[in-house]
């Protein structure tokens, strides 16, 4: 039986279902790249979403950069503001925890903490902002890493993905 939505996540509620998309990233030290993408958000009647994203390469379909985690609707408003916590770990030996709010349609999330393993690259800090309009969610992200301050590295537009559609 499919759990009701806690009530935490009613103003979430719009991300719930599989997004498809393509992206385009970038960073002072690598060669321009593009992506396809997919994400998934879903619920178990507690009050975080379950985070999926996988990505591919566009022309070739290989794996790219993948993440896992949950976003938590942290209970507490500021104003119109909504608290948000972000837990993700990525393949690559990097774990992230992101706090921010959302505010009408657009959530701004950045790192209180990165952890890395011993071989993960050195990322000092992440930063997202996602912006949600009806069945479209565009999302950016930047990154400081090593010497390179905060520097945007990826921005993709996904659609949602319709049941048999
Ligand atoms: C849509 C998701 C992402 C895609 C498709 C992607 C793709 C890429 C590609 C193709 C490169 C260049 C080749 C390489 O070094 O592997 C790269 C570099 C890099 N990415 Fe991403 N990335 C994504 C997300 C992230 C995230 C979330 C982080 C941090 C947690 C990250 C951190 C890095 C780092 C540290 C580098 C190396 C920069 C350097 O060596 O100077 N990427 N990414």
């Amino acid at each position: 039986m499919a759990a009701d939505l806690h009530p935490a996540l009613r103003p979430l509620a719009g991300l719930l279902g599989t997004w498809v998309g393509e992206g385009a990233g970038h960073y002072p030290t690598i060669d321009p790249f593009r992506y396809r993408e997919q994400v998934t958000f879903g619920h178990v009647g507690k009050p975080f979403l379950v985070y999926g994203q996988r990505t591919t390469h566009p022309d070739t379909g290989q794996p790219m950069h993948a993440e896992t985690g949950y976003l938590r609707a942290a209970g507490g408003q500021d104003g119109d503001a909504i608290a948000l916590e972000l837990v993700l770990a990525h393949p690559t030996g990097i774990v992230e925890v992101e706090e921010g709010h959302l505010r009408g349609r657009v959530a701004e999330l950045r790192t209180t903490t990165v952890g890395l393993t011993a071989t993960a690259k050195p990322v000092r800090s992440l930063r997202r902002r996602f912006v949600l309009a009806d069945d479209e969610l565009t999302y950016d992200l930047w990154m400081a890493h090593a010497d390179t301050p905060e520097t945007h590295h990826l921005r993709a537009t996904l659609r949602r993905q319709h049941p048999g559609g």
